[in-house]
């Protein structure tokens, strides 16, 4: 063990030097940070709004990784104000700011603005909230963001390296980033883990021994009751578990990840793969060994941001898994993507056709007034196996594209992407592969 901890120092020491933002970098953020913050401020007085900005996220505490700055900026608001008023002031104001910049939307809508120094572009959230006085009296989600910037700030100071490591390290695994496409790990949580446990290889370490339902608890003062892979409480909110969006997946991709680093620490860890797609002809010849079949269900996507659709299309998955199911077709393996403006939902069929004749149970014989009921209603003849009544029907289907052609929408899809469906969707098949789905097969079969 001893040789593999000093061969995890030195991969440690060289990676982070490439991924740390060096003091030019640093520099450059915080310059650009101080300018937008007292534009803001300034702007405010001028138009005599009652707000004033402050610097968040991972620029306000050096723990981003180099070459992703992604500059936050919060707009406090007194907590008194109406949510429209936050709302329209909020976005005049960080409008007002800079020259390019685009509405998004989280649980409320704010900008995202570029900025330039010496040539470099930089990119900046600038997102209203509500100053509450504290965590749990918050009026909107992103209320919770100045506190949790002043918990990590002064306990994190001497530790970002660690951070860093642990982000790159998330990165290149693909959990990393709480968005609902991906359910990874958020960059407030990873900041929180090493609070937990001192450093990276700390944390992998643990993370190699965690249980399902693993709970920390930096303040021991916890209050949820979700059962969820991961329990990181919030320091700033005992009702909130900061790790909620992590999925099984990314929880257990990290915990064999940890396994894997440190009996065999690699540089490779922390360099990004390529992302590669696969061609037509490369997923045809593959299924074809499989000897599986593909029925994909492509719509529209509708127009929602991705937090609000991949949660109905996995959803839609699983309801459409049943159906097929209920069936008597066997589904392998299902997944759901969005590309290029359509939603597709996949499935892997070990059964994808079946005969005509379908076995319908009746009851069991010595239930007399239920056999009575049953052959009332059956005309064909029964037959009696294993002490009940079956007669012989037809299916109605006898193809998984048959019957989801005729009975999607029987299933229950979410509001947005069963409004999309009663638009109208398609139901395609393996050799009718959508152009366009080469990643998302590479990382299918990639695992
Ligand atoms: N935040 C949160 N929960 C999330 C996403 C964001 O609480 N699921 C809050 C955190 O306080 C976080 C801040 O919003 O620090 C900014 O979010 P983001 O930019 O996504 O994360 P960073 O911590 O800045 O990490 P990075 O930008 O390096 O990925
Ligand atoms: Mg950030």
């Amino acid at each position: 063990m001893i040789k593999e901890e000093e061969e995890i120092n030195r991969i440690c020491k060289e990676v982070i030097v490439s991924i740390r933002p060096d003091d030019k970098e640093r520099e450059e953020v915080k310059t650009v940070t101080t300018l937008i913050i007292a534009n803001l401020n300034n702007k405010a007085s001028e138009m005599g709004i009652n707000a004033r900005a402050i610097s968040v996220g991972s620029t306000a505490r050096n723990t981003w990784v180099s070459g992703d700055a992604d500059i936050d900026i919060f707009i406090m608001f007194p907590a008194d104000m109406s949510e429209e008023d936050l709302k329209e002031k909020g976005l005049v104001l960080a409008k007002s700011v800079s020259e390019r910049y685009e509405e998004r939307y989280a649980s409320h809508p704010y900008i995202h603005a570029y900025f330039y120094v010496a040539e470099t572009e930089y990119e900046a959230d600038l997102v209203p909230c509500f100053e509450v006085k504290n965590a749990s009296m918050l009026k909107s989600a992103v209320d919770r963001t100045p506190f949790h910037n002043e918990y990590v700030v002064t306990r994190l100071s001497g530790l970002e390296d660690e951070v860093i490591l642990l982000k790159q390290f998330m990165k290149c695994l693909g959990i990393y980033g709480s968005e609902q496409r991906r359910k990874g790990f958020s960059g407030y949580l990873c900041e929180l883990l090493i609070l937990e446990y001192a450093s990276f290889v700390k944390l992998l370490i643990n993370a190699s021994r965690w249980q399902y339902g693993e709970r920390i608890d930096l303040e021991g003062h916890g209050n949820y009751k979700g059962e969820d892979p991961l329990i990181v409480i919030d320091p700033v909110d005992p009702k909130r578990n900061v790790a909620a969006s992590v999925s099984l997946y990314s929880f257990c991709k990290l915990i064999d990840a940890a396994r894997d680093f440190l009996a065999k620490p690699d540089q490779k860890f922390f360099m990004p793969r390529a992302a590669e797609s696969m061609i037509h002809a490369e997923i045809l010849k593959l299924v074809k060994e499989r000897g599986t079949e593909f029925v994909m269900v492509t719509f529209e996507a509708p127009d929602v941001v991705e937090d609000i659709l991949f949660p109905q299309l996995r959803k839609a998955e699983t309801s459409v898994r049943n159906l097929i199911e209920r069936n008597d077709f066997r589904v392998y393996r299902s997944d759901v993507t969005s590309e290029g403006g359509k939603a597709i939902l996949v499935f892997e069929l070990l059964v994808w056709q079946l005969p005509k004749i379908k076995k319908h149970m009746g009851p069991p014989v010595t239930s007399e007034v239920h056999s009575e009921a049953f052959k009332n209603k059956h005309s064909q003849p029964f037959r009696i196996e294993d002490g009940r009544y079956v007669v012989e029907v037809q299916r109605k289907h006898t193809d998984v594209v048959s019957l989801l052609k005729h009975e999607l929408k029987s299933c229950s899809l979410g509001k947005d992407v069963s409004e999309s469906v009663e638009k109208g969707y398609e139901v395609l098949k393996t050799e009718e592969i959508l152009v366009g789905l080469g990643y998302f097969f590479s990382g299918y079969f990639g695992g």
